[in-house]
C-alpha cells in the first residue's frame, strides 16, 4: 500500500485508511468463497451503513439466523477487515463493505449471494463525513470544512471518490443480484424499505414483525442502543456520535451556495448519464 497522506494509503486504484487493511488480505478476496446465502451491504461511508446493518440484522434475528456476537460490527463485519476466519462462519453470513466492484470477490457475479447497495445524496454525505473525520482518530483531521470539501470532491478520502463508487456499482448492476436503496427512501418511508428489503432477502415477514424491525431501526431506538450506536469505541478513538443528526437537508447549514453548485456540477459531470435521482431536502 502506498501512503498518500498521514492516515490515507492507496492500493489498486483505491484509498484505504492506514492500518485498516493489508494488501495481502485485499488480494486474497479474489479467491474468497461466496455462498449462495451470503448477504453483502455495500455503501460509500456515511450513507446510512449502520442503519441498514441494523435493519438487516434485525430481519435475520427474527428467526435466530445471526451469530450471537455482541455488536453489529461483529454480526455483520466489514469484508475488507478480517475480524475472524470468515470461511468458518455458519451460514447465512452477513457482511458489510465499502469496497468498489473491482476489489470484491468475483464469486459474487454468480448472482446467488445478495447485495444491498445503499446510497445517499452527496451534499448530506459530505457534511456527515466531515463531522465523522473530525471525530474519528484513525482519519486525517481536516483543518476546515473547506479543506474537507476539496478532499472529498477530488476523491482524496477513504475510500476514494463517492461518484466513482456509485458509478462503478451502478454500471455493473446487471452482473449482480443487487438491490439499490437510498438513505432518503429510508427517511421518508422506513416501513416501505423494510418490506422491500425483507422481500429481497427472501423473508416473508408478518405486519407485526415488520413493525418490530421498524421500531428497532428508528433513530431514537438506535441512538439509545449501545450495540447499534457503535459505543464500543473509546472516546479517544471516536469522540463524536455515529447517530448524529439523521436528516435529509442538513447540508444547507454547512455548504455555501457556491459549494452546493459545485457539487451539482461534479454530479452532472460524473453521474449525469445515469438514471439517478437524489432527494436533497
Ligand atoms: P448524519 O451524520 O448526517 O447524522 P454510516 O453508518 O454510513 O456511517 O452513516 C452515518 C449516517 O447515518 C449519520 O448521518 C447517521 O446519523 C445516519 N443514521 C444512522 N442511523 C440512522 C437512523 N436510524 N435514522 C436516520 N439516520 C441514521
Amino acid at each position: 500500500m502506498e501512503q498518500i497522506r498521514d492516515r490515507l494509503c492507496r492500493y489498486k486504484n483505491y484509498n484505504f485508511v492506514v492500518g485498516h487493511a493489508t494488501a495481502e488480505y485485499i488480494d486474497s478476496l479474489q479467491s474468497f468463497e461466496i455462498r449462495d446465502s451470503d448477504v453483502f451491504l455495500v455503501t460509500y461511508p456515511k450513507s446510512g451503513t449502520i442503519w441498514a446493518q441494523q435493519i438487516i440484522i434485525s430481519i435475520y434475528e427474527l428467526d435466530g439466523h445471526v451469530n450471537k456476537d455482541s455488536f453489529n460490527w461483529q454480526k455483520m463485519p466489514w469484508l475488507e477487515y478480517k475480524i475472524c476466519e470468515y470461511a468458518l462462519r455458519p451460514s447465512p453470513r452477513l457482511f458489510t463493505s465499502h469496497l468498489p466492484v473491482h476489489l470484491m470477490p468475483p464469486g459474487l457475479k454468480d448472482k446467488k449471494a445478495k447485495i444491498v447497495y445503499l446510497m445517499r445524496n452527496p451534499k448530506d454525505n459530505i457534511v456527515s463525513y466531515y463531522h465523522f473525520s473530525k471525530a474519528f482518530a484513525d482519519l486525517d483531521t481536516p483543518e476546515s470544512f473547506d479543506q474537507f470539501f476539496e478532499w472529498y470532491l477530488t476523491g482524496n478520502v477513504a475510500p476514494s471518490s463517492f461518484f466513482d463508487h456509485i458509478r462503478e456499482w451502478h454500471s455493473s448492476r446487471d452482473q449482480y443480484n443487487i438491490l439499490f436503496l437510498t438513505y432518503e427512501d429510508m427517511i421518508m418511508d422506513l416501513k416501505g424499505v423494510v418490506k422491500k428489503l425483507s422481500s429481497f432477502l427472501g423473508k416473508n415477514l408478518t405486519e407485526a414483525t415488520i413493525d418490530q424491525v421498524v421500531e428497532k431501526s428508528k433513530f431514537a431506538t438506535m441512538k439509545n442502543d449501545p450495540k447499534a450506536n457503535y459505543e464500543h469505541m473509546t472516546q479517544k478513538t471516536f469522540s463524536g456520535k455515529f447517530l448524529r443528526k439523521g436528516q435529509i437537508g442538513d447540508w444547507k447549514n454547512t455548504l455555501t451556495v457556491a459549494q452546493s453548485e459545485r457539487v451539482d456540477q461534479v454530479l452532472q459531470e460524473k453521474l449525469g448519464d445515469l438514471s439517478l435521482k437524489f432527494i436533497w431536502e
